[in-house]
């Protein structure tokens, strides 16, 4: 007998002899590794979703882990039959957004003025010589999310985009949110997560086609917990009231002048250029990141004269209000119900995701599955989009009741009873809450800013659930404000817009520096009308304005 072993869906009968990483190289699967199977470098993770207690015990290597993650190079099967399925980090299968969309500045149109620049033979940062070369000079631009990472490789004298690459974050085993991560960091020591982000970058890059030595510069932008963890910072603040990076306390402090960091290639542990300088972009608060003010830079917010709304749904919802005179910022702690997390069938935005719910007149219903796959689960767009679609056609209350006192709705996908996904009453409370938290923000902000909602020119939803979002569905039920959709763009990835925007323009990099300073960032718990807002918001229904507090 022996047990059937699946790895990124691809299948094999395997006994205890060989590891998991073994059988993966058998099937052409590429893990990623740099110890080559000695259980050093912790990079060579798969998650367990079938078939746990059918492999060996965990090993000393794999103590930093938790969940069902295991090294898969210290993992082998001891079970005498079953089956056991498991996938390395994704890379690709995963729906990852690396494009924007139906911004006012393309790369295009920048004035190209990179900090790294050719005098002769010498490559210079900043005018200091740190190579001798007649070769490229490229830089990298990345946006480090919690979920996933996206990196671009740009030449720099001509603002090419040479090659780009997307993966899923490995410092999931430290937890799915930043919450976790800050504890898992706090708790383990050795910087576990910073090395293993270091060591996918680092595979990342050595497949770009270039040398890595000529990389000179890398513009790195994420949220202010995923930024400080890669330039080994303590977030230990971050997670606590105030919630505060260390680099805002020591700008508070008189320490330091701005909350960008910079650190060399050579720390960075990436196989760059060891001078290469790594930038990592100002973040406006402890919540609000680097990310949030790259998406600033995207929109070239600095220059904008008209009213605009940046708004990233997410765990954690970011959302900046807006023009050239006056800017505010908030965060909306929404949680991951919205991307499939704390849902009995949710999942991510990955292939045999349910992500489009119809419902015709005849009461049957339509699902539309990411990769045209069988569905596994339904992601975020494709919960809005259920919610919307139960409450046109009054199978589901502004309350968030169902009909027929079910207290679950089933969407059938086949003809057996077990091909289908269903919603409880209780996930969508989950719903309910997120969305509430996120309706509080944009309350908040929109109040003490003192405009309507109507005053907004361009309602920007960045990120790759805004991006396939169904507007309609999401005005229904009241995830984003009841505006004319012509004002409303999907403009997808704006973070590694504005990050690479940074790179090839130093100019453009100081503006930013120049405008997070002038954020005001707004407190939701402060307000003296959240918890109103905050219980109005969770109701299933369009979001109008309110009245201006200021
Ligand atoms: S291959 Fe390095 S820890 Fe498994």
């Amino acid at each position: 007998m022996a047990v059937t072993l699946t790895i990124n869906g691809q299948s094999i009968q395997a006994t205890w002899d060989r590891s998991l990483f073994d059988y993966a190289e058998e099937l052409g699967i590429d893990v990623p590794t740099s110890c080559r199977k000695q259980g050093k470098c912790k990079e060579c993770m798969v998650e367990v979703v079938e078939g746990m207690n059918a492999l060996s015990a965990m090993t000393e290597p794999e103590r930093h882990l938790s969940g069902n993650f295991r090294l898969s190079c210290q993992t082998h099967v001891t079970a005498e039959d079953g089956h056991v399925r498991c996938h390395t980090m994704r890379r690709g299968q995963m729906r990852i957004e690396r494009h924007a969309f139906g911004l006012p500045v393309g790369n295009h149109m920048l004035q190209l003025d990179p900090a790294v620049t050719r005098e002769g033979d010498g490559i210079m940062i900043d005018g200091v010589e740190v190579e001798r070369s007649a070769g490229p000079i490229l830089g990298i631009a990345v946006d480090l999310g919690t979920t996933t990472v996206v990196m671009r490789l740009l030449d720099l004298e001509s603002g090419e985009l040479i090659a780009d690459t997307s993966f899923e974050n490995p410092q999931r085993f430290g937890g799915s949110e930043v919450m976790s991560r800050i504890a898992y960091d706090t708790e383990h020591h050795g910087k576990l997560l910073m090395r293993t982000l270091a060591g996918y970058m680092r595979r990342a890059i050595e497949k770009f086609p270039v040398d890595p030595k000529t990389i000179y510069e890398m513009v790195v932008v994420g949220n202010s917990t995923m930024r400080d963890l890669f330039f080994r910072q303590s977030v230990y603040s971050i997670g606590q009231n105030p919630y505060q990076s260390i680099t805002e306390i020591e700008l508070t402090e008189g320490k330091r002048a701005t909350t960008s960091l910079i650190q060399t290639g050579l720390r960075s542990l990436l196989p760059i250029h060891p001078k290469a300088r790594v930038y990592g972009a100002p973040i406006i608060s402890g919540h609000v990141g680097a990310d949030a003010a790259a998406c600033m830079l995207a929109v070239d917010l600095a220059q904008e004269e008209r009213l605009v709304a940046i708004m990233d749904i997410g765990t954690n919802t970011e959302l900046i209000v807006g023009n050239k005179d006056r800017i505010l910022a908030a965060s909306c702690p929404a949680g991951p119900a919205f991307e499939g997390g704390a849902i009995a069938c949710g999942m991510p935005a990955l292939d045999g995701a349910i992500e489009s719910v119809a419902i015709d007149e005849s009461g049957s219903i339509r699902l539309g599955a990411i990769g045209d796959l069988p569905p596994e689960g339904i992601c975020g767009s494709g919960l809005v989009d259920a919610l919307s679609e139960l409450l046109r056609t009054g199978r589901m209350n502004a309350m968030g009741r169902f009909d027929d006192e079910a207290h679950r709705v089933t969407l059938h996908y086949g003809e057996t009873p077990d091909e289908a996904v269903f919603l409880l009453e209780s996930d969508v409370n989950e719903l309910a809450q997120a969305k509430g938290a996120n309706v509080a923000g944009l309350h908040v902000v929109f109040s003490t800013y003192g405009i309507d909602f109507d005053d907004i020119e361009v309602f920007y939803l960045a990120g790759g659930f805004g991006r396939h979002l169904d507007v309609e569905a999401s005005k229904r039920i009241g995830l984003i404000p009841n505006l004319a959709s012509s004002k409303i763009v999907q403009a997808g990835n704006m973070a590694i817009e504005g990050a690479t925007i940074a790179l090839l323009s130093k100019s453009k990099r100081n503006e930013l520096e120049e405008l997070v300073k002038t954020v005001q960032h707004c407190r939701l718990e402060t307000h003296p009308s959240f918890f109103d807002f905050f219980v109005e918001g969770c109701q299933f229904k369009p979001v109008e304005p309110v009245a201006c507090t200021t």
